[in-house]
């Protein structure tokens, strides 16, 4: 019900215009939940073997994102997929890249704690953890949820997740450039790119195939291909074995004509997320605009509103600045980052004999 309510006012805010949630009385609860939330974000006790938090791939002074094209995994693994940026990532209406999780944060969290790939954990296990801990016995109780449970910790993470709104973009403040300022007419004219990147984030979350082209470390590396295939059967991919291309959101629609498609990204803090695209195939936004200019990539699916450009130096340039000017703000502020070292903790005396 608390989670349905936080969402209901995230996406009121986000009608009414793009700022963080005011802060109030009635919102004490909830702030107890965020906080909570923060510390477990940065907790590698979330993981199986304890070496991954959410926060060692999505890192507050890169806006949540770890700089890598191709994200790290559960120890012995790599991923297939480019971490993505969680600014504003409550109010995506799906989510990962190939848009497969339609329902809410709270099934996203639990995805990220529990798949192989990733975090590896077990919910039984994540528990026992938690409740040994005495700094979340209080902190759960005072976020109102009662004693450390699962349920409550996907709860708080996702409550956490919402607070990650941006800030200070030029684009809201109105301190754009001149260059920016054309750069922006260019994007919502003859360029076509608000066509799909709409809105206040820059995207209609919808998924769209753009030909970016495949990277082909995914398959090179075992450690990646493992877990590409472990992904591809979970999903019901027929020929998962041979299989030498990401599906795309084919793996939620199993329509031939949505292969290689994938969610169009916010184009929100993008100065801090390189490298881009669901592989991270490209290094630099010089690159995501040549290809743009291009047309796109070389797929017989590709999008047909993607078009060669033919742009000259000086629009490319004003496009680089205007996407420069949908970044606001580092998250590696107090507000997202967990500070106090404080997860160690006494072990309870006689603790065969503690109630549990
Ligand atoms: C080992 C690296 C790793 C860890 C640890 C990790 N993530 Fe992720 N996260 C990813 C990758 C990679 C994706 C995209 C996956 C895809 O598209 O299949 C992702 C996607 C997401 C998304 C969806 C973003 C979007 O716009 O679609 C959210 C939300 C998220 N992670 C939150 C978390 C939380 C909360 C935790 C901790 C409980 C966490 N992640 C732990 C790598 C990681
Ligand atoms: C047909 C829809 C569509 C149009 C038009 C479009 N894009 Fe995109 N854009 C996407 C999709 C989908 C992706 C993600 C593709 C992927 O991950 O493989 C993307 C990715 C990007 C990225 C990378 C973001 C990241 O975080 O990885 C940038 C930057 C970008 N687009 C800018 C632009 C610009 C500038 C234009 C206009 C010249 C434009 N786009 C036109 C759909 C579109």
């Amino acid at each position: 019900m608390v989670l349905s309510r936080t969402i209901l006012g995230l996406i009121i805010v986000s009608v009414v215009g793009f700022a963080a949630q005011p802060g109030s009385a009635a919102n004490d609860a909830t702030s107890a939940r965020a906080e909570l939330g923060k510390r477990l974000f940065y907790d590698e006790r979330l993981s199986g073997d304890v070496n991954f938090a959410c926060a060692t791939c999505h890192q507050p002074d890169k806006a949540f994102t770890d700089g890598k094209a191709l994200s790290a995994a559960y120890t012995g693994a790599a991923h297939f997929r480019n971490t993505p940026t969680l600014a504003n990532v409550g109010r995506r209406a799906a989510w990962m890249h190939d848009g497969r999780l339609g329902t809410n944060l709270n099934d996203v969290v639990r995805g990220m704690i529990t798949e192989t790939y990733l975090m590896n954990m077990d919910m039984r296990l994540m528990q026992e953890r938690l409740k040994q801990d005495p700094v979340y016995v209080k902190m759960f109780r005072a976020a109102g949820l009662g004693e450390p449970s699962n349920g409550g910790a996907r709860n708080a993470l996702a409550v956490f997740l919402g607070t990650i709104v941006s800030r200070g973009a030029p684009v809201d403040t109105g301190a754009l450039s001149a260059a920016a300022r054309r750069g922006h007419a260019l994007f919502q004219g003859r360029a076509g790119c608000a066509a799909c990147h709409s809105g206040a984030r820059f995207t209609d979350d919808k998924p769209h195939n753009t030909g970016v082209p495949d990277n082909p470390e995914i398959w090179a590396d075992p450690r990646r291909h493992s877990a590409f295939v472990t992904y591809a059967k979970f999903m019901g991919i027929e020929n998962y074995m041979g299989l030498r291309e990401d599906p795309g959101a084919y793996v939620r629609t199993h329509r031939p004509e949505t292969r290689r498609s994938f969610l169009t990204p916010t184009l929100r803090e993008l100065k801090w997320t390189a490298p881009y695209m669901h592989n991270g195939v490209f290094r630099s936004l010089e690159e995501v605009v040549d290809f743009y200019d291009a047309g796109g990539g070389d797929d017989p699916l590709k999008d047909p509103r993607l078009k060669p450009l033919e742009l000259t130096a000086e629009e490319k340039a004003d496009l680089l600045a205007f996407l420069d000017a949908v970044s606001g703000e580092t998250f590696d502020a107090d507000a997202f980052v967990w500070r106090a070292d404080d997860y160690d903790y006494a072990p309870v005396p006689n603790w065969r004999k503690a109630p549990n």
